[in-house]
């Protein structure tokens, strides 16, 4: 029998909210399990994303940031990521922030946590 196997560590679920605790236009932040970073979860107009918490600049929370369509404004500078890729659109932030995974199962939010770069 064939056996194929792919190079990743299983993901850290992490227990986010109930979904009726996130409406549209809102977020909430998650705080780290162990060996993983806070992460950041939006309802951006009934679709959930995740990404890393903290802004890749310098120590803001972009939970706390300004959700617009499918980016978050950074609170402290102004740099703005996309939610599907955590790809910044501009200075001051130059590196993407980490998406995740989010699943939603009988009312609630998990978020699948992906292993640190470099940890495989
Ligand atoms: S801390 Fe986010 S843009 Fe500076």
């Amino acid at each position: 029998m064939e056996h194929s196997e792919t190079l990743t560590r299983e993901d850290t679920v992490l227990v986010a909210c109930r979904i009726e605790d996130l409406p549209p236009g809102e977020s909430v932040r998650v705080d780290a399990a162990e060996g993983t970073e806070a992460v950041a979860v939006f309802n951006a107009d009934g679709e959930l994303y995740a990404i890393d918490d903290t802004c890749t600049h310098q120590d803001a929370s972009l939970a706390d940031g300004w959700l617009e369509g499918c980016t978050v404004e950074c609170p402290l500078h102004a740099a703005c990521f996309d939610l599907r890729t955590g790809m910044p659109s501009g200075p001051p932030a130059k590196r993407p922030v980490r998406t995740h995974r989010v699943t939603v199962e009988d009312g609630v939010v998990r978020v699948h946590v992906a292993a640190p770069v470099g940890a495989l």
